[in-house]
């Protein structure tokens, strides 16, 4: 996006290339900031916005060399005359210009800009130079300007480019965004448990946790996209569980237990997301408890630990864990992996503003025997992808497939 009053009309377009399932990253320029929030786009996009050529964390993780490369299409809505030149020109100096220089994709532009500026032979030249490049236009249309003259620079509207766009990208050129899974796990039985558990105390109360079940419901939907058999077994949550997973609903601990180790012998991958409750309470009342003494004790007892115990079974699928800790990140994910015997953990913190329970993104830190790496803060859907694509290569490197093809 470049700076236009045209701009506040990409908020559109997001919300409809998202609705039609395509992946959005949105760069803006400077000045496009100055039009519209950047926050605007990260909500509507569902990830991070980029703004700057040059800035540390961008660069580690997702810089302009590694943008350019995850686009199959750009699409540079508004494009102000200024960025056409420097397109024409091939100049290099903020974000937009400089990964749409690095980029092979194909690159479509929606000009946008006051009708004197579109007529000015300047602007043509540049424009007639773009298109023997093969870079694709789009608009812009004649009608009323935001500065109040008639004339051609409108930009097209949301729903035109939308259309151009989805044309474009199941054409045989471009593969579609769904289409193009960035791993496959193909004829993979995976077994996953998310959401928090619940422990009731009475007929009217429970014990639970934060979980909102965000992540593990992500895995099993990647998974699923990327061509693997998924059962998902769920603590109460309020998310909508992917139409073709095996839906397995419990709600203690001891019924997680019970529906993940009586099936995990038959999966290729086992992930334990869920937020299993340690205690639950020692014995649930048949009745419902009385307030009656200024202090009263609960007596909880530990509960069976599923990770641990999958990851004991003789012909045992490959085992993934979850840590979140508020401290010592490392130190408790290392030792969880070593104790539980699982073949990987996927860290992250809790309790602090970085994502975690409830949100939308977060950040993993994953271990295994003799490695980690860092996923850096994305929407937990990526995330899940990441994480996929990670166990796929440690398993390759393990050979554990159980049930290939
Ligand atoms: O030991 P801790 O509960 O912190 O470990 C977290 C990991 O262990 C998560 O993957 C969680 O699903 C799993 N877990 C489990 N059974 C329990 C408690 C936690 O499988 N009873």
């Amino acid at each position: 996006m470049c700076g236009g009053i045209a701009a506040y009309k990409a908020a559109e377009l997001v919300r409809l290339l998202r609705k039609q399932n395509a992946e959005v990253q949105v760069v803006m320029t400077e000045s496009a900031t100055q039009f519209v929030s950047a926050l605007t786009f990260q909500a509507l996009s569902g990830n991070p916005v980029q703004t700057q050529l040059l800035d540390e964390y961008e660069e580690q993780a997702m810089g302009h060399i590694h943008l350019a490369r995850w686009a199959d299409l750009i699409m540079i809505a508004p494009a102000t005359a200024n960025i056409i030149a420097k397109l024409s020109y091939g100049l290099a100096d903020d974000l937009v210009s400089t990964l749409s220089l690095a980029a092979t994709c194909p690159i479509y532009i929606a000009p946008a800009m006051n009708q004197a500026m579109w007529r000015n032979p300047a602007t043509q030249e540049n424009i007639a130079r773009l298109q023997q490049r093969a870079v694709t236009l789009i608009g812009p249309e004649q009608g009323e300007q935001a500065c109040g003259e008639m004339g051609f620079g409108r930009m097209s509207e949301p729903a035109t480019i939308c259309q151009h766009l989805m044309t474009a990208l199941s054409s045989e050129k471009i593969s579609p965004p769904e289409s193009k899974p960035p791993l496959s796990l193909l004829g993979l039985k995976i077994l996953i448990s998310a959401g928090p558990t619940r422990e009731p105390l009475d007929p009217v109360r429970y014990i639970t946790n934060r979980s909102s079940g965000k992540m593990g419901y992500a895995l099993a939907e990647g998974a699923l996209q990327a061509g693997a058999k998924v059962t998902l077994v769920t603590g109460p949550v309020v998310l909508q569980a992917p139409a073709t997973a095996q839906l397995i609903q419990v709600e203690t601990a001891e019924q997680m237990y019970l529906a993940v180790t009586a099936r995990a012998q038959d999966y290729d991958i086992y992930i334990g997301a869920a937020a299993v409750a340690d205690y639950s309470p020692a014995q649930a009342k048949a009745q419902k408890i009385k307030k009656q003494e200024q202090e009263t004790t609960l007596v909880l007892q530990k509960t069976k630990d599923i990770l641990a115990a999958v990851a004991s079974l003789p012909d045992r699928p490959f085992v993934v864990g979850f840590a979140a800790e508020t401290d010592d990140l490392e130190g408790y994910a290392k030792r969880k992996l070593q104790g539980k015997k699982l073949d990987m953990i996927a860290a992250n913190w809790v309790g602090k503003a970085q994502g975690g329970f409830e949100k939308d993104e977060n950040s993993l830190h994953v271990f295994w025997h003799g490695g980690d790496r860092v996923l850096a803060m994305t929407d937990k859907k990526q995330l899940a992808r990441q994480l996929l694509g990670l166990i796929i290569e440690r398993m390759n490197e393990k050979n554990t497939v159980k049930n290939p093809g």
